[in-house]
C-alpha cells in the first residue's frame, strides 16, 4: 500500500506525501538543533511505530534527508545527523595601507534590496524579527506613561534627554564598571545620530578616520557624507583590529579619529580582549586621536559576563561611547545615547541644532522598561534566541557551503551576524543577483569596504527563529556559490 496523500495542494505530489511530511519534520528538528550533528536517528522500525507509518515511508524519508545532505547512513549502525564540517577561520584581514575616498553603492544596502525585491528569505537586514521584541509590554508602558502625564505629548523635551532615562543608562553602566553620571549622557535618535554627532565634533572634511576592516556600511555612508577618508585597519575575525597595525597607522598624525566596535563588530562579530582594549585606549590617548566606540551589540553576549566597552579603560575622556536601544528593545523608537567625554559640550550643541531632542514619551517608556526589571528578562531571552539562530545558521553553512569556505566563528561569541569567506573564484555581487532572482538576499562583502575589498565574502544576518525555510535558503546559496 502506498502512502496516503495528505493534501492535494500545489503541483507537486511529492510535497503532499507522508514520507515527505516526515522528512520535513526531521529536517526542521535538525535545523532548530533538536537533533544535533552526529546524533543517531531512531531506527526505521522504531520511527515507523512512533509515527504510525509504514517502514517504507520511514525509509523514503531517510533517503530524502540523505539526498539533501542532512543525514548519513553508517553501515551496521543506522542513520546519523551529518556532522557539520569544520571550516577554516579566515586570517587577519589585509586591507590597503592607504586611506580611501568613500563611495557606497546605495543600491546594495539591505533596506534597498528588501524594498526593490520580493524576498522570501532576507539574510541582509540586521533587524531582528518582531517576534523577539517585548512589543506588548512596551505598548502597555507607553499607554501608562501618556495616561499619567498627557502633557508629555506636547513636551519638546530636554535636548540632552529625559533624566529618568539617563539615570537608568548610568545605573546600568555599573554592570561593566563604568562610572558614568547621568549628566554625561546625551540621548540621540538611534546610534546613527550619535555616530554623526561624534564625527562632526572631531573631524573636518578631508580628514582621515581609522576604521576596522571590514566595517559597518552605515558608518561608511556617514564618512562619505562628511567627505572623510577611511583608513582600513587589518582586523582579526576573532579579536578585532590589530593594535600593532593601528600603532603604525597613527604614527604620522594623519588619522584624526578612530571608529570601532570592540564588542561584536558588524560584520565580523569579533570581540576584542580586555588587554587589547586597554592598549587601544592608551595608544589613542597618547596619539591624541579620539576613539568613537560603537557598543550597539555589547549586550548580545553568549557566554559569561557582559564584555566591557573600551570606555571602561578611559581615564582622560578621549573615548566617546555610544549605543542604542534599537537592536535590544524597540527598533522603531530610535532611542540611542552617547557619552562624549571631552566633547560633551560640542555634542550638546550639535544635538540641539541637529534634531533638538528625542521624543520624550519613547524615552520615558524605555526608562520604565529598564526600571521595572522587564528588561533583563527580555535580554536573556533575546540573547538565547540570537545564539540559537546563529548556531543553526553556522551548522547549515557548514553542511551546504563549498568545502573551501571559511567562517569567522565556529562557536559564536555574540551578536547575530555571520561573515562568510568563499573561494576567491566567487563574486558575491554576482551571487547576490542570482540569489535575488530566487527571492534570497544577503549583504555582499564589498559594501563593507571603501576599497571594495571582500568581493568573495558575504554577511548573513540571523534575525528570525530558524526554520526549514532558512535552511533551504542556505542550501540554495551554497549551491549557487558552488557554481562559480
Ligand atoms: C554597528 C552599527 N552601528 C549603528 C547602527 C545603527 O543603529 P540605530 O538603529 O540605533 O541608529 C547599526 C545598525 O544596524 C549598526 O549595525
Amino acid at each position: 500500500m502506498t502512502d496516503v496523500v495528505l493534501h492535494e495542494q500545489g503541483n507537486s505530489r511529492k510535497t503532499a506525501t507522508l514520507y515527505f511530511q516526515l522528512a520535513e519534520d526531521l529536517a526542521q528538528a535538525i535545523a532548530n538543533g533538536t537533533l544535533q550533528p552526529g546524533e543517531k536517528l531512531p531506527s526505521i522500525r522504531r520511527l515507523s511505530a512512533q509515527r504510525q507509518v509504514s517502514l517504507s515511508t520511514v525509509m523514503e524519508a531517510y533517503r530524502e534527508l540523505e539526498d539533501r545532505g542532512l543525514i548519513e547512513a553508517r553501515p551496521q549502525s543506522g542513520f546519523y545527523v551529518r556532522a557539520a564540517r569544520g571550516f577554516a577561520v579566515p586570517d587577519l584581514t589585509q586591507p590597503p595601507q592607504k586611506p580611501s575616498e568613500v563611495v557606497v553603492d546605495p543600491l546594495l544596502a539591505p533596506a534597498e534590496l528588501a524594498r526593490l525585491h520580493d524576498l522570501k528569505v532576507d539574510f541582509g537586514l540586521a533587524i531582528l524579527s518582531p517576534k523577539l521584541y517585548p512589543n506588548q509590554q512596551l505598548q502597555r508602558i507607553l499607554a501608562q506613561v501618556t495616561r499619567h502625564d498627557p502633557d508629555i505629548l506636547s513636551d519638546y523635551g530636554n535636548p540632552i534627554g529625559d533624566l529618568e532615562l539617563r539615570r537608568q543608562i548610568a545605573r546600568r553602566s555599573l554592570i561593566w564598571g563604568g562610572q558614568i553620571d547621568a549628566e554625561e549622557i546625551i540621548v540621540t535618535n538611534g546610534a546613527i545620530e550619535a555616530l554623526n554627532l561624534c564625527l562632526r565634533a572631531v573631524t573636518q572634511p578631508g580628514d582621515v578616520v581609522a576604521i576596522e576592516s571590514p566595517a559597518y556600511f552605515g558608518l561608511l555612508q556617514i564618512l562619505e557624507s562628511f567627505q572623510l577618508k577611511a583608513l582600513e585597519i587589518p582586523t582579526h575575525p576573532q579579536t578585532g583590529i590589530s593594535i600593532e597595525a593601528l600603532e603604525l597607522a597613527t604614527r604620522n598624525g594623519e588619522v584624526k579619529a578612530c571608529v570601532l566596535l570592540p564588542n561584536f563588530s558588524n560584520p565580523l562579530g569579533s570581540l576584542m580582549p580586555d588587554e587589547n582594549k586597554r592598549r587601544l585606549v592608551e595608544l589613542l590617548d597618547t596619539r591624541g586621536v579620539p576613539l568613537i566606540e560603537d557598543d550597539i551589540y555589547g549586550e548580545f553576549y553568549n557566554h559569561g559576563e557582559r564584555p566591557r566597552p573600551a570606555k571602561a579603560f578611559d581615564k582622560t575622556g578621549n573615548v566617546m561611547l555610544l549605543a542604542s536601544f534599537t537592536k535590544m528593545v524597540a527598533p522603531s523608537f530610535r532611542v540611542g545615547w552617547v557619552v562624549a567625554g571631552r566633547w560633551h559640550r560640542e555634542l550638546e550643541q550639535l544635538k540641539f541644532i541637529n534634531t533638538f531632542s528625542t521624543p520624550v514619551p519613547l524615552q520615558r517608556a524605555i526608562a520604565r522598561f529598564l526600571e521595572n526589571g522587564g528588561y533583563d528578562h527580555h535580554l536573556r531571552r533575546l540573547r538565547k534566541a540570537c545564539a540559537e539562530q546563529v548556531n543553526a545558521a553556522v551548522s547549515a553553512i557548514q553542511r551546504y557551503f563549498p568545502g573551501d569556505t571559511r567562517l569567522h566563528v565556529h562557536v559564536p561569541q555574540g551578536g547575530y551576524v555571520l561573515w562568510v569567506e568563499l573561494s576567491a573564484r566567487v563574486d558575491t555581487l554576482e551571487l547576490l543577483q542570482r540569489a535575488l532572482a530566487e527571492g534570497i538576499s544577503f549583504t555582499p562583502g564589498p559594501l563593507f569596504s571603501p576599497s571594495n575589498s571582500y568581493r568573495n565574502c558575504l554577511r548573513i544576518c540571523c534575525v528570525e527563529p530558524w526554520t526549514i525555510r532558512h535552511e533551504r535558503a542556505i542550501q540554495r546559496l551554497g549551491e549557487l556559490a558552488g557554481d562559480f
